[in-house]
């Protein structure tokens, strides 16, 4: 199946103002920006719409504050890389709903490029609600979503907008797409295709994992997800991270692969310590953790299973880290998975989040074929799901 969606390069946009909702979610760390992945890939669509005479308001939501604004989660960090950036001022607009877009036009009177402060500020953005998306809407002439990485969130800002005027796809929505559509409508010479997923949300991707199963021919877990499908199988994990209410669904999963007579591959040791701030860990077997010590990283036997695994595959996809790479001591098992699969002849794509910055700080981005900006929103499009912040631009 393949996705057509009108294209914003095909649009007239001389002194037209075009709302921009693109996925600025980027790791902080006070205030400095860990890792511009994000941004960079936008900055193509921002580039092609001044080109063709457009006034630009980017739109993003950053982290998940309640309704509330909380320094922490504004995006004035953002708006300084994009005025480096545009060589430009590009201002913070705050207070936009407040004022029903009195200050966007006053700033766009003066500047080409907008950026409005984080929409999360407002609970009615994830609330989907229709009157806060007439209200972004009123602001443009055009809507284009550039947003990959929050198109499976029905937020205001990405369904609802794009109802009140006409909504377009941008450069990187449509690279995504392009590139994610061939493990989507995956062919039988491309396979194996092994899925390897990490990371510590076991809750939101168990609904993935049960859709991975009718897709993929390998998936290997690691990271902190493990440890509930390991503790659904009797073992005890310690104090590592599991989360109770999935562990039926864990069971489910197991007995799901089982039938499909699809390979899901368990660690087999972890690395253990007593937290995340210790200074060294001890390579155990999974069946053999010590009350009040946690699993932080696949063992060494693990991460050989899983490097001789991939040496088959002909298509990747790798989703979230193995264990705490972000601690020195446990980041070894993402290191060598990211090694292995950027060595690999398989079509290689990575989904998103941590293990983007793990493979930039590694120097390796360039040896994968695709690296989405979307960790969730990869995941739930080569799992066969319809985003609805894309089904918003084929209405
Ligand atoms: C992401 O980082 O996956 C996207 O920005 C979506 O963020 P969310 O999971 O907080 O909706």
């Amino acid at each position: 199946m393949k996705i057509e969606l009108k294209k914003v390069e095909d649009v007239d946009l001389q002194d037209r103002t075009v709302f921009v909702r693109v996925d600025y979610n980027v790791p902080l760390d006070n205030a400095i920006i860990v890792d511009t992945t994000r941004i960079d890939r936008s900055l193509p669509t921002l580039d092609l719409l001044l080109d063709k005479g457009a006034k630009v308001i980017l739109a993003s939501h950053l982290g998940r504050p309640k309704g509330i604004k909380e320094s922490r989660f504004s995006l004035a960090p953002v708006a300084k890389y994009l005025t480096r950036y545009a060589n430009e001022d590009v201002p913070l607009i705050e207070n936009y709903i407040e004022d029903s877009g009195a200050s966007v036009r006053e700033a766009l009177a003066n500047h080409r490029i907008v950026l409005l402060e984080n929409l999360r500020f407002y609970e009615e953005e994830k609330k989907g609600d229709a009157e806060f998306a007439k209200t972004l809407a009123s602001f443009a002439d055009i809507y284009v979503n550039d947003a990959f990485g929050t198109s499976h969130r029905a937020h205001a800002s990405m369904a609802g907008v794009p109802k009140h005027i006409p909504g377009y796809a941008g450069l990187l929505l449509r690279h995504e797409i392009d590139n994610l559509s061939r493990i989507l409508n995956i062919k039988d010479a491309d396979r194996p295709f092994i899925c390897v997923l990490g990371g510590a949300k076991v809750a939101d991707k168990i609904p993935i994992i049960s859709n991975l199963l009718e897709r993929a021919d390998i998936i290997m877990i690691g990271g902190g997800m493990a440890f509930s499908f390991l503790k659904c199988q009797g073992m005890n994990v310690g104090s590592s991270l599991v989360n109770d209410n999935s562990v039926d669904e864990c069971r489910y999963i197991l007995e799901k692969a089982q039938r499909l007579g699809i390979d899901f591959v368990l660690p087999m040791d972890v690395v253990i310590a007593p937290g995340v701030s210790s200074q060294t860990g001890e390579n155990v077997d999974v069946d053999n953790i010590p009350h009040g010590m946690m699993g932080l990283d696949i063992g060494q036997e693990t991460r050989e299973v899983f490097i001789s695994i991939l040496q088959n595959a002909r298509t990747i996809f790798w989703n979230g880290p193995m264990g705490v790479f972000e601690e020195e001591p446990f980041r070894k098992g993402t290191d060598m998975l990211a090694k292995a699969i950027s060595a690999c002849d398989a079509f290689s794509v990575i989904g998103g989040g941590d293990s983007v910055v793990v493979v930039n700080e590694l120097g390796i981005a360039d040896d994968f074929d695709h690296i989405s900006t979307g960790g969730g929103a990869s995941l739930e499009f080569i799992s066969g799901v319809n985003l609805p912040g894309i089904a918003a631009l084929l209405d």
